[in-house]
């Protein structure tokens, strides 16, 4: 039966165009598996958007002396233009400035407050003396009092994952004017947490199949003890507060009201679909299964804070799983845009195709521990296994056939090899399934190109291209098995290479497309007209390596 799998990738923020850490980490990982899910015959609903009202964005408006929503809205387009042509399929990239999102946040709000989730208090928070106003979450950097990293940030440690409150940093700085804040008091809803720490902690240990990097960040923060925390702010971008008096000039905590995101845009997507009642089969039915794809500073986040406002809110699902990769490095650096080393996407795309990409990262997605990007290494794979294994052999099949036959027909029987190869297709769609299905995204990536492998070897050992000339019938057999194995690469590839599975496909002629067909070793026609073949990756000169390294260096 078909099961209902919501697909959840973490809200970038808008002040900055993406990268290809923020890539390899959650929309690769997400659109296999959204892909992944559709093929064998799921209802999926990919959602995610930007991160409007983030911190981020506020400051990088101040430094230019515009107003945030025009750095929101900016980025904004930038990120959706690149996610299509990056092929993601999102059923649907939002932005949380939207009415929809500030209804439900608004709702998800009261409703925690009418259960006594909510409650006021006064807490001391930063105040900029030099600037005249309070100063929130990445306003300020700071000494983590349980890492030493210096860097920290007022809502969160980078280094050693946990969520802070900036009285807890250490020789507090404003990162605008480098001035040491003082501390004054102000006025703030605070979410019980705490309440939830027993329950979380139970159900988090339950989990088998989660990633250890997942597991053991989150138990270890409620081993230490959830604190209550405040999810208002003293700032003016973002969510206003539903509450009367005293809260005019603040707003709801951006990381309170971008994961709810995850809950409006599919209620979003429901409405555009013109079916107002199609979230709820994600959301409220018991058997649907949620998942969240994001980088590894996102964990807490995700596997507690989220978890506890559903919980709150109640009757709504809480995740599957917390799909979180490590880091993606880039010559041994933080592949991150604020350490002004970074790949921009829309720079890669300017002179490159997306899937030898989408294949390079998901080679090296960071699963378990961080991994390193290279042009090097980016070469090699488009040239050794995109090129030379996987889209020669394509090539050699395709050509030799449309050169020399009408049509290949399927054989009246099979030699006891050519079984051992259908078997091999038969098996490697199971083995990728298992894969992807455990979110092992690196395993199931092997698995498709050692079909590939297989492939290659068969036709070495075939040569259809020789045979043709002495034994028509043989080399005719030989192919049909040939297109039998590049028909079911079409399949596995298809989570990670949906253009050239697609292309693939009409090549050899098939109705509809590379989905349609499902997951499985597709029945053959009798006649396989072959339409004339076209190259699937470009071969790329050593050259880009250099010179991708020095517009590094710029
Ligand atoms: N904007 C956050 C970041 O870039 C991620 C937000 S995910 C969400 O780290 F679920 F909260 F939206
Ligand atoms: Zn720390």
């Amino acid at each position: 039966m078909s099961k209902r799998i919501l697909v959840a990738v973490a809200w970038p923020y808008v002040n900055d165009e993406p990268h290809l850490g923020h890539i390899a980490g959650m929309n690769i990982p997400a659109d296999i598996f959204a892909r992944f899910h559709r093929i064998i015959g799921n209802k999926v609903a990919m959602v995610s958007g930007s991160d409007m009202h983030g911190t981020p964005t506020a400051l990088k408006a101040s430094d230019e002396g515009v107003e945030p929503s025009e750095i929101a809205f900016r980025y904004h387009k930038i990120w959706k233009n690149s996610l299509e042509k990056m092929n993601f399929s999102y059923d649907l990239y939002t932005h949380t400035h939207t009415e929809n999102h500030k209804e439900i946040v608004t709702k998800i709000f009261l409703k925690l407050k009418e259960k006594n989730l909510l409650y006021e208090h006064t807490q001391k928070m930063p105040y900029s003396t030099t600037e005249k106003r309070f100063l929130p979450d990445r306003f300020v950097e700071g000494t983590c009092p349980h890492c030493s990293y210096e860097k920290a940030r007022g809502d969160q440690c980078d280094k050693c994952g946990r969520t802070l409150d900036p009285i807890e940093l250490i020789n507090i700085k404003s990162i605008r004017d480098h001035s040491t804040p003082e501390f004054r008091d102000t006025t703030h809803q605070f979410f019980k947490l705490s309440k939830f720490n027993k329950t979380l902690e139970e159900w988090i240990s339950s989990k088998k199949s989660w990633r250890n990097n997942v597991k053991n960040q989150s138990l270890g923060m409620l081993k230490e003890g959830l604190i209550d925390r405040a999810i208002t702010r003293d700032i003016d971008w973002g969510i206003p507060v539903p509450i009367e008096n005293g809260y005019e000039n603040k707003s709801i905590y951006v990381w309170f009201e971008a994961v709810i995101g995850y809950l409006s845009a599919t209620v979003e997507w429901a409405k555009n679909q013109g079916d107002e009642k199609l979230w709820e089969e994600f959301w409220l039915n018991e058997n649907a299964e949620t998942y969240y794809f994001q980088g590894k500073d996102n964990i807490p986040f995700h596997a507690i804070i989220w978890p506890a406002i559903l919980l709150g809110y109640e009757d709504h699902n809480i995740p599957t799983d917390v799909v979180a990769n490590e880091y993606l490095n880039l010559g041994g650096l933080d592949f991150s845009k604020s350490k002004g080393h970074a790949i921009w996407l829309t720079d890669y795309l300017s002179r490159y195709d997306p899937d030898p990409l989408r294949y390079y990262l998901a080679s090296i997605m960071p699963e378990t521990s961080d991994s390193e990007f290279t042009w090097a290494g980016y070469l090699s794979a488009n040239n050794n296994e995109l090129v030379a294994t996987l889209g020669n052999l394509v090539h050699r099949i395709l050509t030799i056939s449309h050169k020399n036959f009408d049509s290949i027909n399927a054989p009246d029987k099979l030699s006891d090899n050519d079984n051992v190869i259908l078997d091999h297709c038969n098996q490697t769609l199971d083995k990728v399934f298992k894969s992807l299905e455990n979110r092992k995204f690196r395993q199931g990536l092997q698995q498709a190109m050692n079909l590939a492998q297989i492939g290659n070897r068969y036709i070495d050992q075939e040569k259809p291209w020789s045979t043709v000339k002495t034994n028509k019938q043989k080399a005719s057999n030989s192919l049909w098995i040939g297109i039998n194995i590049i028909s079911t690469l079409r399949t596995v590839f298809y989570p990670f290479l949906p253009n050239t599975s697609d292309l693939i496909h009409n090549m050899l002629n098939f109705k509809n497309d590379t989905l349609s067909d499902g997951w499985k070793r597709k029945e053959l026609p009798e006649k396989i007209i072959i339409n004339p073949p076209k190259t699937l990756f470009k071969k790329l000169d050593e050259n880009i390596i250099k010179e991708e390294n020095d517009r590094l260096m710029k």
